[in-house]
């Protein structure tokens, strides 16, 4: 029989950790994989802003009709003004198009296949490290990818030197996949004058910048964070933004991201779109309606608006608070090693530098859950779980 050949998958590098964590019986385990939110006490909240915004919602709601392919065009609206900026030249000139995609990976691989379909052979730069699931999703897609420098795993910093100078040999047309903040796995970010630098060389050498904008506001505001964006758009005449709301209001299982493509003139823009409808339309036909509808309730909304602010800036908060208690309780604990460059890293991960075998023994000696390669999300920590923590990361280190 045809599916009796089969062999089982290897499981998600990073939701098969969370399997193993989930079946693990010991008291006092930690998962710090899996890249979701958890408050004080542990767990991931709804934003009360959701909650009230789903009960004016439910008695509103008239039907439950198809969405249009791209979704809602208040949705995308919402979105452009969040991204951009509600006065952008992008916004009054109707650059840009949006679609309401499920998540930011719906929204990535539509771009792929956008991408694929419509201007073939292109070639996607992904930094060096990377978001494992790109070469997965691009790769389904039919993109082939090259990589440039970025982390500087010695120093575990960012390698900008090396980074300009891989850029420097992608050709005219190659896609260059940029994370807006909180750069995932190694929470090292671009500062606002290497941005710049980016910018000037993606116009120079006619790159396409793909902004992968899955935190914003998880590093330092919503504004601040979409710095690089600003300055992509001032520069490079066309860019795609690819855009999530999982983290940054807690919808992780609404799947509610978006897919902006920005052209050089209103008309090529209406003229992307239909393409981009037409890989939509094939995928999965049209996007589910609840986040897209929450996200558009609470933007609209002036108190609303506020009180999400507030919530994120909360969850921002705390993750920055953990990033400091680590540090210190490290250091209490008799850690030899300068965790320091911890406090310099934003948004919810960090590349500790742990290696795959003291990650092993945290997971096997202490019921630590981390990814190999050594990134730990921030926010899984508590101060409830930090001394426990540190004192299995010292015992391997
Ligand atoms: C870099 C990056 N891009 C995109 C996503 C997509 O998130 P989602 O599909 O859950 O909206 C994530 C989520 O972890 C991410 O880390």
């Amino acid at each position: 029989m045809m599916f009796d050949a089969i062999q089982p998958a290897p499981p998600d590098a990073i939701l098969g950790l969370t399997e193993a964590y989930n079946k693990d019986d010991r008291p006092g385990k930690v998962n710090l994989g899996v890249g979701v939110y958890k408050d004080a006490s542990g767990k991931t909240p709804v934003l009360a802003s959701v909650k009230e915004a789903e009960r004016r919602l439910i008695d509103t709601e008239a039907t439950k009709s198809y969405k249009p392919i791209d979704g809602d065009p208040a949705y995308g609206k919402c979105v452009q003004a969040l991204v951009f900026g509600a006065d952008s030249p992008i916004i009054t000139g109707n650059r840009a198009a949006t679609s309401h995609c499920p998540g930011g990976t719906g929204a990535l691989r539509i771009a792929g296949d956008y991408l694929h379909a419509n201007h073939p052979g292109t070639t996607l730069w992904l930094s060096d490290e990377t978001w494992p699931n790109y070469p997965a999703i691009f790769g389904a897609a039919g993109l082939e990818m090259k990589r440039y420098p970025y982390f500087d795993a010695k120093n575990l910093t960012l390698d900008f030197d090396a980074m300009l100078d891989g850029l420097s040999r992608a050709s005219a047309g190659d896609v260059v996949l940029l994370h807006g903040c909180c750069h995932n796995p190694t929470g090292v970010d671009l500062e606002p004058d290497q941005w710049a630098k980016v910018a000037d060389l993606c116009a120079e050498r006619k790159l396409l910048p793909l902004l992968d904008f899955a935190y914003q506001g998880f590093a330092q505001g919503v504004e601040e964070d979409a710095v690089g964006l600003h300055a992509l758009a001032a520069k490079v005449p066309e860019l795609i933004v690819c855009g999530s709301f999982s983290k940054n209001f807690g919808l992780y299982n609404e799947r509610v991201g978006s897919l902006t493509f920005v052209a050089g003139s209103a008309d090529t823009a209406k003229a992307v779109q239909s393409r981009v409808k037409a890989c939509i339309r094939r995928n999965y036909s049209n996007p589910p309606a609840h986040g897209g509808a929450v996200v558009t309730t609470i933007l609209n909304d002036v108190a609303l608006t506020a009180q999400w602010r507030g919530e994120l800036a909360e969850m921002r908060d705390r993750i920055n608070g953990m990033r400091s208690l680590f540090v210190h309780t490290l250091a209490d604990k008799g850690a030899k090693r300068d965790f320091s460059f911890i406090t310099r890293q934003r948004g919810m991960f960090s590349y500790s530098g742990l290696n795959k075998d003291q990650v092993g023994q945290l997971r096997d000696r202490h019921a630590v859950y981390i990814v190999g390669s050594g990134r730990i999300n921030v926010a899984g920590m508590t101060e409830a779980n930090m001394d426990g923590l540190c004192e299995a990361i010292v015992n391997v280190l």
